[in-house]
């Protein structure tokens, strides 16, 4: 088919159909947000226990109205799950990448190798003109390198061209942030002809609501989405940082945050001072960003990125210190109650913890740590076997020297001081995200300790 029959084939029909290759985080709930656009989706992953589960209608993470926009799909029959590559490349001529892009082991640098294997398997395969639309985080550079190597496995006279389309969803929002996007991001090839009117005719009704759109080529789609993480890791180890400075000239970061705040060069969103950031992206992408720069030979750059890193996780050690403190000077034998394990609330998601990561810490100083999260706690056994976890506030709480609070979910930041008083063995919290009402806690008798914020002045 010429590149224009393919066009029209596309704007005459409206509804689309598209493939979606990786069904973790992102690509299930692109997959299903497509779907819920009106397209005919279909999600593929070399992971049958994935599929298996997803083709049942069961989300296999915890995040707010997926199940339901997965399943509403699945029964009006346009989202399938499958993991058979050849079935996916019949269906469609639009594909995206939503595999994860990790960590190296031991390195900064992102590990590329998922999506490479699925250009290897998915390109061999291609019989018609095709765009593959890449949605993961990825170094600089690598959509034009996935360029190549497509173009090197197609078939003969089969046009292949990849596209960028970044992702910027976040976790616990993320059926929000697909379906009602900020921005949508396209960075094309030089050469492009169809990746444009594809993408455009997929996100239509996104368009019609008056979505930005931003055209560019492929190394500024992935520098947006790298350089947006950025900024959002700088504004937290911003606050942070000038939390240090308050715990000791005895001032309120939380006060100085809403000062702030009310300037809109500046915005108060992403300025709460605590345990810093974690979660699978923010800490990757900025470490693969400040690799990437260094083999571009802009390593200076971004050297402020590493210093953005080690405020962040300066954070997890002063809230041991600050543990240590309101235990008496040591942790020996102290029974702490931590709540929270997830990276952050409406998540159980527990990759790079800092509630987690803290909980760890204690026990290796001797306490005996009892950590409760409403939605994290099976994934954080997995991850920390050796910790105690309790299945509610309050048992984990019992008989505590000192109660933590690592992730603000909701019923924590709504506990009831005057009823956790009798559980407890010492009235002692210490409030890791600055969530908590403190008049509120020190009237029903506790002492409340913040991490940025002068203890013994709250
Ligand atoms: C982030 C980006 O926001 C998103 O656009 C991108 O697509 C993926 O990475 P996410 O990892 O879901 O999303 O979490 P986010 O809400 O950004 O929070 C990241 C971390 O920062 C959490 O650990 C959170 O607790 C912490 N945080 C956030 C703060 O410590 N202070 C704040 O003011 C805001």
């Amino acid at each position: 088919m010429s590149g224009r029959g393919w066009l029209i084939r596309v704007a005459y029909t409206g509804v689309m159909r598209c493939n979606v290759f990786g069904t973790g985080y992102l690509g299930a709930t692109h997959a299903a947000g497509m779907a819920e656009l009106g397209h005919d989706v279909i999600g593929v992953d070399v992971d049958a226990g994935k599929i298996a589960k997803l083709a049942a209608g069961d989300v296999p993470f915890f995040e707010p109205g997926l199940r339901k926009l997965l399943s509403d799909n699945l029964a009006a029959g346009r989202l399938r799950f499958t993991t058979d590559y050849d079935l996916a490349t019949e269906h469609a001529d639009l594909h995206f990448l939503g595999v994860g892009t990790p960590q190296k082991k031991g390195e900064y640098g992102a590990d590329l190798r998922h999506v490479h294997s699925v250009i290897d398997e998915l390109v061999p395969r291609l019989t018609r003109p095709s765009v593959i639309v890449g949605k993961s985080t990825v170094p600089v550079g690598t959509a034009a390198d996935l360029g190549r190597r497509a173009r090197a496995l197609a078939a003969y006279g089969v046009d292949v061209e990849v596209a960028w389309n970044p992702e910027f969803l976040r976790e616990g929002y993320a059926v929000q942030d697909t379906l009602h996007p900020d921005r949508i991001v396209l960075g094309v090839q030089p050469d492009s002809i169809r990746s444009e009117a594809a993408v455009r005719e997929l996100y239509a009704s996104l368009l019609a609501e008056g979505v930005p759109f931003l055209r560019t080529d492929l190394q500024t789609a992935e520098l947006v989405k790298v350089s947006a993480n950025a900024f959002l890791a700088t504004k937290i180890s911003f606050i942070n940082a000038i939390s240090e400075v308050c715990e000791i000239a005895d001032a309120d970061v939380t006060v100085l945050a809403d000062a702030l705040g009310f300037d809109p060069r500046i915005g108060r969103r992403f300025l709460n001072a605590g345990l810093g950031f974690g979660g699978g992206c923010l800490p990757k992408d900025i470490r693969a960003f400040m690799a990437r720069a260094g083999e571009l030979g802009a390593g200076n750059a971004l050297a402020f990125l590493r210093e953005v890193d080690s405020i962040n996780m300066r954070r997890r050690t002063r809230m041991v210190e600050l543990t240590t403190a309101a235990c008496g000077g040591s942790l020996l034998g102290a029974n702490i109650a931590v709540l929270g394990a997830a990276f952050k609330p409406e998540s159980d998601d527990v990759r790079d913890s800092p509630a987690l990561n803290v909980a760890g810490m204690l026990q290796l100083n001797g306490a005996t740590v009892n950590v409760y999260d409403p939605e994290a706690l099976e994934n954080s056994r997995k991850v920390f076997p050796t910790l105690n976890y309790s299945t509610s506030v309050a048992e984990a709480c019992d008989r505590a020297d000192a109660v933590l609070v690592l992730t603000e979910w909701r019923e924590f930041v709504e506990l009831d001081p005057a009823e956790l008083a009798d559980v407890v063995r010492n009235r002692v919290i210490v409030d890791g995200r600055n969530c908590l009402d403190v008049a509120r806690w020190q009237s029903a008798g506790w002492r409340v300790h913040c991490l940025g914020r002068r203890l013994e002045s709250v």
